[in-house]
């Protein structure tokens, strides 16, 4: 007996409805599929004939036809540098001349740069900028976002950024899901003394962290010349023993043992990745913790060793140790200037040789366990966030087909249209 399930939303005969499985390795691509949700919460899905003897549309429910178009999960963007602010096109065009990123970094410019640019602005211009950047966001079909603080370096410029990316994502359809990075470079105060700068982040700012509960995640910039794999062991095993989850900048520049790290101290991911060994792709794998790629990041670090046939084999590698792939745009003034996921995701397949279903994967429950929301947003299955997206695409092939366009045509977040026209 088919008992009929009251709705408030539904998307109907998608020419493609994603359901994306949580945790999986399938798109579970549905033809002329559509999706029925109530109250923010996706309720039921499966192929359109089935549903009209499924639901009972409550009075005033949303009817929207996707006919010929794709519908995926909403997307989520598992690492960015928000709140970051400021321009660092000079540090770009040395860059171009030949200059590395840590001898940059060295000389008191890169992240410094923008760590002290920050301390200059006003909260009002750095939760500003931030709100403009998730609006950019969720035109694009992100509706959900880590957002790293990290141009702070001290206890209260990092609480303050914590604040702040708060505060942005407060009144805004986009979730936010804080992490502490203050171990995301040495400040000038403690040039020649890191030890000290990680006593500080140990006995100052990661209680306070705890204390105000303004962070979910603790992640380390683990790279050898930055933050060594004994201090990040420290840093992020104090965090997990006050409830802050590891996460990892882990072997981008350099093979330093960090995805190895990562998987000992249990992080929810490692991110970069692109000098991971075998063994450390490995060892994430048996803990469970996500490999988060950032291809946009990598054509600021092409050259040497670093190109197509490198990344390739690094994904070849995490394949083969069965860990799970994510895409995130690594948005900063740095590395990547980039607020856009579906060119990092166009880019994950062109230059690290990911398919279409790996790709949307990467961007949905794949990029939803990077932040500990597997199944929670990522997938259009029942009890899933409603967040979904309409894509100007018949196929999904089409989505990372396409490059430096935006075509997510209508955005909804907790059943809510956030982005495009009502079309019924
Ligand atoms: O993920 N690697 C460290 N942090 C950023 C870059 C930040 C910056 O250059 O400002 C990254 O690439
Ligand atoms: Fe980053």
């Amino acid at each position: 007996v088919n008992q009929q399930l009251a709705c408030d939303l539904i998307v109907s005969n998608a020419a493609e409805l994603c359901l994306v499985p949580p945790g999986g390795n399938s798109l579970g691509v549905v033809a002329g599929g559509t999706v029925a949700c109530l109250n923010g919460r996706v309720i039921w899905a499966g192929p359109h004939a089935h549903a009209k003897g499924s639901l009972a549309p409550l009075p005033g429910c949303v009817t929207v036809d996707a006919g010929g178009q794709v519908v995926t999960p909403g997307l989520v963007d598992p690492h960015t540098h928000l709140p970051s602010y400021g321009v660092r096109a000079r540090e770009f065009e040395l860059k171009l001349r030949g200059a590395g990123y840590l001898e940059i970094l060295a000389a008191g410019g890169g992240i410094l740069s923008t760590v002290a640019t920050m301390s200059a602005a006003s909260d009002a211009t750095l939760r500003g900028a931030a709100r403009g950047d998730l609006d950019f966001m969720l035109g694009q079909g992100v509706t959900t976002v880590e957002a790293k603080s990290g141009y702070g370096l001290t206890a209260d410029a990092e609480l303050r950024l914590l604040r702040l990316a708060a505060e942005a994502g407060s009144d805004h359809p986009v979730t936010v899901v804080p992490t502490f990075l203050g171990a995301h470079a040495i400040p000038p105060t403690f040039k020649g003394k890191p030890d000290a700068y990680v006593e500080v982040i140990l006995e100052d700012m990661l209680p306070a962290v705890s204390r105000q509960g303004i962070a979910q995640f603790c992640d380390v910039f683990c790279e050898p010349g930055v933050f060594s794999v004994e201090q990040s062991r420290r840093i992020l095993q104090e965090g997990e023993r006050l409830g802050l989850r590891a996460k990892l900048h882990a072997d981008e520049l350099a093979a330093g043992g960090g995805a190895e790290l990562a998987a000992e101290v249990g992080a929810v991911s490692a991110d970069h990745l692109l000098f991971a060994s075998p063994t450390g792709l490995a060892a994430m794998a048996a803990a469970g913790t996500v490999a988060v790629i950032l291809p946009v990041t990598v054509l600021a670090l092409l050259g040497g060793e670093v190109g197509v046939e490198h990344c390739r084999r690094q994904v070849a590698q995490m394949r083969d140790a069965g860990v799970q792939i994510a895409i995130g745009t690594d948005y900063n003034p740095g590395t990547a200037p980039c607020r856009s996921m579906q060119l990092a995701m166009s880019l994950a397949s062109r230059v690290f040789g990911l398919s279409s279903a790996e790709t949307i994967l990467a961007a949905t429950t794949h990029a939803a366990a990077a932040l500990g929301l597997v199944g929670k947003v990522g997938s259009l299955v029942p009890g899933s966030a409603a967040d979904l997206v309409i894509w100007e695409a018949a196929s999904h092939e089409e989505i990372p087909y396409r490059l430096g366009e935006n075509q997510a045509a209508h955005v909804y977040k907790a059943g809510r249209l956030v982005k495009g026209r009502m079309t019924t």
